[in-house]
Formats: structure tokens, C-alpha cells, sequence
């Protein structure tokens, strides 16, 4: 069977391109450490109030430069919905939703995940730049989604 010269480069390429993308998915996830936002468990969402650490959402100082956000999300509104660091703070997001789905989404920065009834997200990320970063519901909840948003301010 004769293979056209075209056919073989595009075969080539393609695998090429299989070989590659998977080599690049495998570096990520085992030697970068690269993961979807990890599913920090699961939770009652009807007893979200007063379930620790939700009963006492807000910013904490855990370390020298390490900063845990308890955050509760409802429609349709944050809480907290300001966030105060130091530049360079890394912070632990710890985050869950009492009725529907909302995200949480941070302008300028990774953070971009979803915020699901009677699951709890987690997601660490560094502010390294100071400034005022816009944080915002980017998963359709309802009349007031719109409305639903905060600030990180990173100082
Ligand atoms: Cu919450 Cu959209």
C-alpha cells in the first residue's frame, strides 16, 4: 500500500501533537504540581452557618505572610466581600455556597472557581502586585447575579 508523501507528513504531525500535548498534561500534573481547584470536602449546605470554619467566615493571619479567606457565598452576595492582604501574601481560599452554584472569580489573577452547595473549594494563590482586584459571581444565579461582587485588596 503506497501512503501519499502528504498523508505521512500529516499523520506525523499528528502524532506529533498527541505525544506532545500529553507529555505537557503529564509534566504539568507531576512535576509542576498543576491541579484543577481541589475539592476540599463536603458539607452539610442547609448547616453551612454553622458549620467551622462557615460560622466564622473572614480573613485570617495563619503564618508570617500566609492568610486563610473563609469565605460564604449566597444569592446574592460575598461574605466577606473585601479582602485586605499585604503584597506578596499567599492566601488559602476556603470557600462554599449555602443555596445555588456561584463562582468566584478575582480580575487579573487565576482565580476562577466554582463555589457548589454542599461541596467546599479550595484554592491558594499568591497576590504579588498591590492593588485593587475585583472579585465577582461568574456562574448565573439568579435576579441579582449581576450585583454579586467584592474587592481583594492587596496593599
Ligand atoms: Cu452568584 Cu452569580
Amino acid at each position: 500500500m503506497k501512503i501519499h508523501t502528504y498523508e505521512k507528513t500529516f499523520l506525523g504531525v499528528g502524532a506529533l501533537l498527541t505525544v506532545g500535548c500529553l507529555g505537557a498534561l503529564l509534566y504539568a500534573t507531576t512535576a509542576r504540581g498543576i491541579h484543577l481547584p481541589g475539592h476540599g470536602g463536603t458539607i452539610d449546605p442547609r448547616q453551612v452557618d454553622q458549620t467551622p470554619p462557615f460560622d466564622q467566615p473572614g480573613v485570617r493571619q495563619i503564618a508570617t505572610g500566609e492568610y486563610e479567606v473563609v469565605m460564604v457565598a449566597r444569592a446574592w452576595s460575598f461574605t466577606p466581600n473585601e479582602i485586605r492582604v499585604p503584597a506578596g501574601s499567599r492566601v488559602m481560599f476556603v470557600a462554599t455556597a449555602t443555596d445555588v452554584i456561584h463562582g468566584l472569580l478575582v480580575g487579573g489573577t487565576r482565580i476562577n472557581v466554582m463555589l457548589i452547595p454542599g461541596q467546599i473549594t479550595r484554592y491558594e494563590y499568591t497576590f504579588e502586585t498591590p492593588g485593587e482586584y475585583l472579585l465577582m459571581c461568574h456562574e448565573y444565579c439568579g435576579l441579582g447575579h449581576h450585583t454579586m461582587g467584592g474587592k481583594v485588596v492587596v496593599e
